[in-house]
């Protein structure tokens, strides 16, 4: 061991201290964060003051988080990490994947197909409808679809608990023998990303905008299937150009039609007009 580190002697020093580490890819990780942390850091070459402020806003990131927020799937998104690793986990025969986003629970209140999820009445009525396939295009009977979205003001349930009933915009749908699932809810709208934390100040410091396009989430499950966690893109929303944590993939941008057909909107169960949109969803076999 050096007594005395050089600025590269020290990463060195400090990858190997990982060398034992019977995991190997426990060991890989260490490694690599190891050295882009050290490459980070003769890049920036912070001062001490500095360092202190990254230590004290990561600090900030972790006190800011709470049951029903997460300030560090935030800061992973508006970095554009979160897209980063559902690209790299998509499988590019299935439906596009896109982030999480830091408001999913995962109760979502279970729901008969055609229910709706929409607990209030206001906002514009909305019918999803889908059909889950496999690769091939065959249905996938069963398939389970977790679904949550905001209201028409931009708020999620957990945001406004005072004026929204909890469960109030998700719901979590068995598709039928034909993989097709269907539900009522009401045009979300676009969103300022949560700015009253440190994640906030990390945007005002840049100057960037905090908006996401209106989006449905959705995550499909099936046995044998690779999970997909992916969002339905409201096509006319504002900010559908630029998504402040850039999940915005272009097999995601779906057409919610208006319908102006008394008749139709009765088979739905919602009032006329309402706006439709349909999203097919694409599984891929795990072992495929
Ligand atoms: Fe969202």
């Amino acid at each position: 061991m050096s007594m005395d580190a050089t600025e590269t002697g020290v990463v060195e020093e400090a990858a190997a201290s990982f060398d034992g580490t019977p995991d190997a890819r426990t060991r890989q990780v260490l490694q690599a964060v190891t050295r882009h942390l050290h490459a980070l850091v003769r890049e920036l070459r912070p001062t001490q003051r500095e360092w202190e402020q990254a230590v004290d806003f990561l600090t900030a990131v972790g006190h800011a988080c709470t049951p029903t927020r997460q300030e560090f799937v935030l800061l992973s998104d508006v970095l554009g990490i979160s897209t980063l690793v559902e690209t790299i986990n998509t499988d590019p025969r299935g439906t596009q994947g896109t982030v999480l986003g830091p408001f999913h629970m995962t109760e979502s209140p279970r729901r008969a197909l055609g229910d709706t999820i929409d607990l209030i009445g206001t906002g514009t009525p909305c019918v999803v409808t889908g059909r889950v396939t496999d690769e091939t295009g065959a249905p996938v009977p069963g398939a389970s679809l977790d679904v949550w979205q905001c209201d028409e003001h931009g708020f999620y349930d957990v945001q406004r608990p005072d004026e929204q009933p909890p469960g109030n915009g998700r719901g979590l749908f068995t598709a039928d023998e034909h993989g097709r699932f269907r539900f009522r809810t009401v045009v979300p709208s676009h969103y300022p990303i949560p700015t009253d934390g440190p994640v906030g100040g990390l945007l005002q410091a840049a100057r960037r905008h905090p908006y996401r396009p209106a989006h449905i989430h959705l995550i499909a499950e099936a046995p044998g299937m690779r999970p997909l966690t992916t969002h339905l893109f409201v096509a006319d929303s504002p900010y559908i150009d630029g998504d402040a944590v850039f999940a915005v993939k272009s097999g995601l941008i779906v057409e919610f039609t208006e319908v102006a057909d008394p008749d139709e909107a009765r088979r739905h169960g919602v009032p006329s007009p309402f706006r439709h949109a349909d999203f097919p969803v694409r599984l891929t076999r795990e072992d495929a």
